[in-house]
């Protein structure tokens, strides 16, 4: 087996075919010369993948192409071979449910770090207890949740956490900290088939209410504001309309696990909520979702996009996010920290950012990471290198005074 340093690749992007993998390619293809990263795209569909090349070869902003590597998900030899000639994996191939294992085992197999843009916490409990100890004993980083979850909620957390220690000294108690979200953005196909798969199926969805599945719990049994936030109120903090955040059930999962591995303290608590416009907004915010089969039905119907199919070019370049994140003193509440977290497009354009620059991490700066096997959370496993290269990428991390009144939420 070739060790690391004498691979042939350095990233390969499995699921390249897809709509947010295309996106990850396209970005790829921009930064990957200067950054020095050999890379290959990966995926069932020969066409399509030759296509993708041959639409970046078209582009003007395409530094380097990419090689093709063809494999489908159940060529488990493939796989392996495909995992023993790069450092890094970096998978956009869902529902992760159905298609995502074959992946991980070849990389714990082959020795090669991976990470995904999976929402599917559950999918990620099994499988971090199913082979967690596998990777931590081969030397593999598995990382999932790379994309727009969680990498604002998990790195804007611990660079809160960091901005807290600074201001009061590495002895301060963490207490609470709020995660603010503003964003205007749109689903795309393969989206919407990975929650109602998750949906879909009894265990999984059963898991997915526990809000310490990854861990995390206090020692004292769950707090009042420990629950999902179901209500809409005004806030005191923002004096705005605030909700339920979509994808908190994701994200508050992901940053409890990172405050245990990252030693936030037992008084570290995490929740997330949306910033709404209006009272109505945040009615309307707090209602559930349609079930699944009424959201299968609305594909079906055309009335909601298809695997496959995802926001315009023109709707990408409008949308936005921003999250505030308020960190205290548990000790002394009038103590804290705000920062922000803010970029574009955060679903698509901007996930796609965010799991290359986080393979680019894996494959680059492996001897700075704060920790190199297992099945780490994105802070635990990157952290402050990652926070840096995203930066750099454009993806703005700034203390921030206490925020006014001013936002809105469209999603
Ligand atoms: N974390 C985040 O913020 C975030 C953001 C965006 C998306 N996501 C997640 O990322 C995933 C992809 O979303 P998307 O909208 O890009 O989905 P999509 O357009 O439907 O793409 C799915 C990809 O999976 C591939 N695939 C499907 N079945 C396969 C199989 N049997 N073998 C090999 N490859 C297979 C598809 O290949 P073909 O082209 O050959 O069908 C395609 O490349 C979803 O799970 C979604 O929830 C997460």
């Amino acid at each position: 087996m070739a060790q690391r340093a004498a691979r042939e690749l350095d990233v390969v992007v499995w699921g390249a075919t897809g709509f947010t993998g295309q996106l990850a390619a396209a970005y790829l293809a921009t930064v990957a010369r200067t950054a020095g990263v050999r890379w290959a795209i990966g995926g069932r569909n020969e066409g399509k993948l030759r296509k993708i090349v041959a639409d970046l070869e078209a582009g003007k902003d395409t530094e380097s192409l990419p090689e093709v590597i063809v494999c489908s998900i159940d060529d488990t030899k493939g796989l392996h071979a495909m995992a023993a000639r790069t450092r890094v994996i970096a998978s956009l191939a869902g529902p992760f449910s159905q298609m995502g294992t074959p992946i991980l085992e070849a990389c714990i197999a082959e020795r090669c770090d991976y990470c995904d843009i999976t929402g599917e916490v559950p999918w990620v409990k099994i499988q971090s207890d199913r082979l967690g100890p596998a990777a931590e004993a081969n030397g593999v980083i598995l990382s999932s949740c790379c994309g727009f979850d969680s990498l604002p909620s998990d790195l804007g957390t611990l660079y809160a956490v960091t901005k807290l220690r600074e201001k009061f000294g590495p002895n301060v108690r963490i207490g609470k900290v709020t995660a603010y979200f503003d964003m205007m953005g749109s689903l795309s196909g393969g989206t919407l088939a990975s929650g109602i798969a998750m949906e879909n199926d009894p265990e999984l969805h059963k898991m997915n209410q526990n809000p310490f599945l990854l861990g995390g719990a206090p020692e004292g049994g769950p707090r009042p504001d420990d629950a999902d936030y179901k209500n809409y109120e005004q806030d005191p903090e923002l004096g705005t309309w605030i909700a339920p955040f979509g994808m908190a059930m994701i994200n508050t999962r992901i940053v409890r696990k990172s405050g245990t591995a990252l030693q936030y303290g037992p008084d570290f608590q995490y929740r997330e909520v949306a910033v709404a416009p209006s009272e109505k907004a945040a009615a309307k915010m707090a209602k559930p979702l349609p079930p699944a089969s009424k959201r299968q039905a609305m594909v079906e119907a055309g009335r909601l996009p298809k695997q496959g199919d995802g926001p315009s070019k023109e709707l990408r370049a409008k949308s936005w996010f921003r999250t505030r994140i308020k960190a205290e003193d548990a000790t002394d509440p009038s103590r804290y920290v705000w920062v922000q977290v803010s970029g574009g497009d955060p679903g698509y354009t901007e996930t796609a950012k965010m799991l290359s620059e986080a393979a680019i991490c894996l494959a680059q700066q492996r001897e700075v990471l704060p920790r190199t096997a297992g099945f780490l959370t994105p802070a635990s496993s990157m952290g402050t290198a990652l926070i840096e290269r995203l930066q750099a990428a454009g993806i703005r991390f700034e203390a921030i005074p206490s925020p006014a009144s001013s936002s809105s939420s469209k999603l």
